[in-house]
């Protein structure tokens, strides 16, 4: 077999584009996208995706359902956007995907606290994720026809039906399936009524290779197969999922960055007029956090630990700045727009307490600017990531690609970037609030030689694979696995 005369089919519920009404588009935002762009523009892709505004909708019409063509300043990509019921898609993003799955997949719920499911929730799965699923899977059932043996690379936890419906279709078809987030332990999946976990388990079943972060996600989601399902039988040594006569490969592929690229951003005009900006405004030290808000991210007890410190450590009074810059994310789910709100009361609380007339201890910026958290990351002295569970991580890895401070990165233990980069950083445990304010302190007052080596070791491992290795190593197992089966 050779998968790179085929051309491979992309399929994920966040595409590289968004469009706006005027017709105009912009780039997908989050580290699916980014992962997928890179590939998606080296190599002959067709990019299936929901259409997620009007204007993807809009264009998902005039297209006609099929795939057209967008030129973007990061590479030129196929792409085919496909418009769901917007109840079905309510129902599908708003209830079930996040929260339900998110929040099973990084331990929000867990038996002690899950919520009630009801109706409301079945019906969110039957009639919500497995229509878009169905959806998404006819568009590449219609893309891969007339190929044979095509290879269909899905994303993430929105898509976790698809593969069987893809499988039904076709069975002679390649499926590889990426889990962009963490896999969670057996009771942690309890919370889902057992018809439904019985259908995402088996619909992810359908795929040839399951591909995750670590290996300790690798290992729960064996652990998961073994307890949860009956039917299947696990070799754990192997990575291996023996279902309906077929054999899952499960595998860990860690997820680099793409280090030109943001070395790139931090050389261009607008970072560094950004840079100038924050710099007229500089105190001695700089603490940063770049996230998304989301409770994985464990923004409060950061603030909480801060607090902490700033009280332990009175000395640091107007000498250090908390810039937090977090992208409002998934607003329409009340838990996510809670969280905002608990986030801005907290950031309050911490500047009145702590905060002089002319210091703001926290700086609060509520935005989505990838060229102002580049500019805020060539001059952090302390990167704080310390999200309760998190999938990766990419922050943890574009801060100190760029920062030219030798910056120390506070990392949780319970982030993907850990496995690779616990050893330079000051690890965390997330919960505790102690650890992490003794940290900052401990970052704050590091020596310049111990900065050095910490920041230095983060780099060489953050260099030593890219983008392009990720895809590879997922390629060479396709074409592994296709070979033996063939
Ligand atoms: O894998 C998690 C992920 O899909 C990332 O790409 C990104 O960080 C985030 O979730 C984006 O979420 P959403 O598409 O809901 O904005």
């Amino acid at each position: 077999m050779s998968e790179e005369r085929r051309p491979l089919v992309l399929v994920s519920n966040r595409g590289p584009v968004t469009f706006g009404d005027d017709g105009g588009f912009k780039r997908g935002t989050g580290g699916l996208v980014t992962a997928l762009t890179g590939l998606a523009s080296h190599r002959e892709v067709v990019w299936i995706a929901s259409a997620l505004t009007d204007g993807d909708a809009r264009k998902a019409r005039e297209s006609d359902g099929t795939s057209f063509r967008i030129e973007a300043d990061d590479g030129d990509f196929q792409v085919r956007l496909v418009e769901s019921d917007p109840e079905a898609y309510d129902r599908f993003y708003n209830i079930f995907a996040n929260p339900m799955l998110w929040f099973i997949q990084h331990y929000l719920w867990d038996l002690s606290n899950a919520p009630d499911v009801r109706r409301n929730e079945i019906e969110a799965f039957e009639f919500g994720y497995n229509v878009v699923n169905e959806d998404l899977a006819k568009a590449v059932v219609e893309e891969i026809e007339g190929i044979d043996e095509p290879v269909v690379m899905v994303h993430d936890y929105h898509l976790y039906t698809l593969p069987a419906l893809v499988r039904r279709a076709r069975p002679d078809a390649f499926l590889h399936h990426f889990v962009h987030i963490p896999w969670t332990q057996p009771d942690a999946w309890r919370v889902l009524p057992r018809g439904v976990r019985r259908e995402i388990y088996e619909g992810l079943l359908a795929n040839d290779i399951i591909g995750f972060h670590t290996r300790s996600y690798r290992w729960n989601f064996l652990q998961c197969c073994r307890d949860l399902l009956d039917n299947v039988e696990v070799d754990f040594e192997a990575g291996i999922v023996r279902f309906e006569d077929r054999e899952v490969w499960v595998r860990a592929y860690p997820l680099p960055i793409d280090a030109k690229a943001i070395r790139r951003t931090a050389q261009s005009a607008r970072v560094d007029e950004l840079e100038r900006e924050l710099l007229r405004r500089r105190r001695e030290h700089l603490v940063l956090r770049v996230d998304r808000a989301d409770l994985s991210k464990n923004v409060l007890r950061g603030f909480t630990a801060f607090d902490l410190f700033l009280e332990q450590h009175p000395e640091f009074s107007e000498r250090v700045t908390f810039v937090a810059q977090l992208m409002p994310s998934r607003t329409d789910v009340p838990e996510y727009a809670e969280y905002l709100e608990r986030i801005e009361a907290i950031v309050a609380v911490v500047n009145h307490r702590h905060g002089t007339p002319d210091w703001m201890p926290i700086q609060l910026k509520l935005k989505d600017d990838l060229e102002e958290a580049v500019a805020a990351y060539k001059n952090y002295d302390v990167l704080l990531v310390n999200a309760m569970f998190d999938g990766m991580n990419l922050v943890a890895k574009e801060g100190p690609m760029v920062n030219e401070r030798h910056g120390v990165s506070i990392l949780s233990e319970n982030t993907g970037a850990h496995e690779e980069l616990g050893e330079f950083a000051l690890s965390v445990n997330p919960f505790d609030i102690q650890e992490l304010a003794d940290s900052i302190h401990a970052a704050l007052t590091m020596g310049p030689g111990e900065r050095a080596r910490r920041a230095e070791g983060l780099q060489a491992i953050i260099t030593s694979r890219d983008p392009g290795d990720w895809i590879d190593e997922q390629i060479a197992d396709i074409r592994k696995k296709a070979g033996v089966e063939a």
